[in-house]
């Protein structure tokens, strides 16, 4: 839980009176006002429930039988608007019995008329410490929940620190959120633990794979439809962004969005409405965009394919998750989760890696980076005889990576060029095309690695 809000101003209680006696409601205002509280009244029975529908009070005191509407109804409003709420009824003698009736239905007292000052002061103060305990324990299960969604985000390195850190900083906002990065490299965990931690925790969190879906499909999974909008759509269908109303949406691999829908889902965006397949009246729906890709939207926007002003909207918040190899500082750590996550699930006593073992897990270069890392780790475990997983339990080709054991066929004779090409061409396939990673690797400069790479015409720039 951030800091400022635990220093945030305190706002004084606030209570709401209903009654339509108005000595009793002002005898009642008075009072509580002079303690300090913040007071409002009501005289009638629908203009106390539109007061509780706008607001949200601490404590409302009300009468049980007002007119229409009773007692019993402002409660039920109460609660289920803001079930933190204490309700006191106001009661005379004759309807104790009801008014006992009331505290079984969620009610916190009753007073009885005549009103005495005390009795309202004893029982209200009560109420006001209930308030600030339950407020208590909200925080602290609010602040539980945040780091059990931070403990699934494992790592040290600057890179993830900073990375959590803004996931932090964003908990208050609704503002949507780019994620980028190569396969594997934790993409939808972060999506999810944004979510997780944001004030949107209560919705859904849905995920939507763009690229899993056929162009018309898509418009119908996501904006539902009205009856009638085509053969065989017998009845309205709400789409799952309506159904994620007050949630977050989580579309994945956004680059591949058709053009037709990326227009529908910027009017979401924009205007916060959406329109279904087929229907002219638009629908309001309140949900936190969070896209990712592995593609560069930048230039897909330069070649006409993702709309720019889209691109725009998505972007608000932006975080780029760095490949494996650029962070090798978590592999032990990750490991180490991953040993404990299988181990336990194959119910296996293994404590650790040999050295060994764990030189050549740092060593490598993940091109599928962490769910290559998780991955190699399950099949360790799931080989593993002892108590420390060795060099054979870990999988052939990770075994045998060495960047400098590069084997080629010899039957045909090839210039240095080529060589130096073909063995580019390997070390950037085990990086993941990472060029930095590669380059490193080749022990020479980005600069160099680019121009041999252009005069070798495996990349155009
Ligand atoms: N920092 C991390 N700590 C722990 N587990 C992680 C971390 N990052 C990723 N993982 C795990 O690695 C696996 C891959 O992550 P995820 O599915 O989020 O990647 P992705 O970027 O969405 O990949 P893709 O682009 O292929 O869909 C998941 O099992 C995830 O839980
Ligand atoms: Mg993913």
């Amino acid at each position: 839980m951030s800091a400022d809000k635990k220093t945030k101003q305190e706002q004084p209680v606030s209570i709401l009176i209903v009654d339509d006696d108005d000595i009793t409601v002002k005898r009642l205002e008075h009072l509580l006002l002079k303690i300090g509280f913040g007071v409002q009244t009501a005289s009638d029975g629908m203009g106390a429930l539109s007061l509780v529908r706008e607001n949200t009070f601490d404590i409302i005191l009300t009468d049980l039988m007002i007119d229409e509407v009773g007692g019993l109804d402002i409660l039920e409003l109460a609660k289920s608007r803001s079930p933190e709420t204490e309700v006191i009824i106001i009661t005379g003698y004759a309807s104790v019995d009801s008014a006992i009736e009331a505290t079984k239905k969620g009610a916190f007292h009753y007073l009885q008329k005549p009103i005495r000052p005390d009795e309202v002061r004893h029982i209200v103060g009560q109420a006001v410490k209930n308030l600030k305990l339950s407020k208590r324990v909200r925080e602290l299960e609010d602040e539980i929940e945040t780091e059990h969604a931070f403990a699934g985000i494992i790592g040290k390195s600057p890179k993830i620190q900073e990375i959590k850190t803004l996931i932090r900083h964003i908990e208050d906002s609704d503002s949507n959120v780019l994620i980028t990065g190569e396969s594997g490299t934790g993409k939808e965990l972060v999506a999810r633990t944004i979510h997780e931690t944001s004030r949107k925790r209560q919705g859904t969190f849905l995920a939507f794979n763009c690229a899993a879906f056929h162009e018309d499909l898509v418009a119908h999974e996501l904006f539902g439809h009205e009856k009638d909008a085509f053969t065989g759509a017998s009845s309205v269908r709400a789409g799952l962004i309506e159904s994620a109303d007050k949630g977050t949406v989580f579309f994945d691999e956004i680059g591949d969005m058709p053009l037709a829908m990326q227009a529908k889902l910027l009017r979401v965006v924009q205007e916060r409405e959406l329109l279904r397949v087929g229907g002219t009246e638009p629908i309001p729906v309140d949900i936190r965009i969070i896209s990712a890709t592995n593609k560069d939207l930048k230039e897909l926007c330069s070649t006409g394919k993702f709309r720019q002003d889209l691109y725009f909207r998505l972007n608000v918040i932006h975080i780029h998750l760095p490949y494996l190899c650029e962070r090798k500082e978590d592999i032990p750590i990750l490991s180490a989760f991953f040993l404990k996550r299988h181990g336990r699930r194959m119910e296996k006593q293994i404590t650790g890696f040999s050295a060994e073992t764990m030189k050549l897990l740092t060593e490598y270069g993940y091109p599928g980076n962490i769910r290559e890392l998780e991955n190699i780790v399950e099949h360790a475990v799931s080989m593993a005889r002892g108590k420390t997983i060795r060099v054979e339990d870990l999988p052939g080709d990770l075994s045998e990576y060495d960047a400098f054991t590069f084997h080629q066929p010899t039957s045909q004779i090839k210039t240095l060029e080529e060589i130096e090409t073909e063995y580019i061409a390997w070390v950037l396939g085990k990086v993941g095309h990472h060029k930095s990673e590669a380059a490193r690797l080749l022990g020479i400069n980005r600069a160099s690695l680019y121009r041999k790479l252009k005069r070798a015409m495996l990349e155009d720039g």
